[in-house]
């Protein structure tokens, strides 16, 4: 089944404005040292003034239809993943839908957090899979800085804005779609979120003062879940591919931060090449991490003919999953 299913081409857009470590310093009492330290991050991009999260997501899929030869018109369904639409209602993927031109798509978000690129990829893939759809448009962006608290220093060095899509259709031959795994376990949606500025705690004045619309974290715990998930997450996936961890050409992970993903790597015996790593440029860009660091693989020659390509990601809900492409 999995073999009719193909990825044709990618695209990624980050904004122009880059947010420094030496920028944050004036922000919050922190250390360029502190933040490459503990997190590998040198920098991460920002949106300017006006710039909305549906325009890096056009701009995104617009670069995967030119390097797919497609145009917009040609697309059937459009899967924007994103926790930071433009506004709550209608959807970003809506508005990408107009800003494209894709007048013959439908349009619909995808909230999965962090793992909202694996998450709309293998809902993509399902479409197409079942016939409802033959050339879908997924696209992940976030655009974090509107929902960080720059007063808060556990969390405003890690965050950046960004979108990654990829473009699925069937037929053989190409970048097969190997095989998904997707989880979640709702029991840890209070360790990650944004508390407030939902129905459950629309906007009030107490909302803004204490900054309730912004990402909390407990820093701690979310490292230890993000460790523990990549290792199941290689060994699952390398299991379902009747493969060894270490058979994966390349893995791109999410760009959570570098020292999570070497205590993964230490612990699994795997050598760091072997990860695709951007963070220190983006920051972590959440569901759009893995699809910006995906396309940048592509564009490096990191990733060649033939590889057996492993992404994986984890985050708020708690979710995490997996998606195997045979380039
Ligand atoms: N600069 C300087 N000091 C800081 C900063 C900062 N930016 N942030 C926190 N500190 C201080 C704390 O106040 C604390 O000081 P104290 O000892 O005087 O109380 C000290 O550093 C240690 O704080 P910890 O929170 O224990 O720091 P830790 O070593 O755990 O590192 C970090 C924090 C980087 C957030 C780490 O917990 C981490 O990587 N967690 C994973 C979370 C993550 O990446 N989430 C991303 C979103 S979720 C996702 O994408 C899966």
């Amino acid at each position: 089944m999995d073999s009719t299913v193909r990825l044709l081409a990618t695209g990624s857009c980050v904004p122009e404005k880059v947010l420094s470590n030496e920028d944050l310093l004036k922000m919050v009492d922190t250390s360029d040292e502190w933040i490459v330290s503990r997190t590998g991050i040198r920098e991460r991009r920002i949106v300017s003034e006006g710039e909305e999260n549906s325009d890096l997501a056009t701009e995104a899929a617009r670069r995967a239809l030119d390097a797919a030869g497609m145009d917009p018109l040609d697309v059937d369904h459009i899967i924007v993943c994103t926790f930071t639409a433009d506004m709550p209602l209608p959807t970003s993927a809506c508005a990408v839908q107009d800003k494209l031109g894709a007048s013959h798509a439908s349009a619909v978000d995808l909230a999965a957090a962090c793992t909202g690129f694996i998450y709309g990829l293998s809902h993509g893939a399902a479409m197409v899979r079942a016939g409802h759809a033959e050339r879908v448009l997924v696209i992940a962006c976030e655009t974090l800085s509107k929902v960080t608290d720059y007063q808060d220093r556990g969390t405003c060095v890690l965050f950046g804005d960004g979108a990654g899509a990829a473009i699925l259709d069937a037929g053989e031959g190409g970048h097969r779609v190997g095989s998904f795994f997707l989880a979640a376990d709702g029991a840890g949606r209070h360790i990650l979120n944004i508390p407030d500025g939902g129905s459950s705690r629309p906007p009030t004045a107490d909302t803004l003062a204490r900054r309730g619309h912004c990402i909390k974290m407990k820093g701690q715990e979310v490292f230890k879940f993000a460790v523990t998930k990549i290792m199941q997450l290689i060994k699952n996936a390398a299991a379902r591919e009747g493969i060894k961890p270490g058979d994966f050409d390349l893995v791109v992970p999410h760009q959570v931060n570098r020292r999570i993903i070497k205590a993964a790597v230490d612990r699994l015996n795997m050598r760091e090449d072997d990860f695709f790593m951007n963070v220190e440029k983006y920051g972590n860009t959440s569901g759009a991490s893995v699809a910006i660091a995906l396309d940048e693989a592509v564009h490096t020659g990191a990733i060649k003919e033939k590889d057996k390509v492993l992404m994986m990601a984890f985050g708020g809900g708690f979710t995490w999953g997996s998606a195997v492409i045979h380039w």
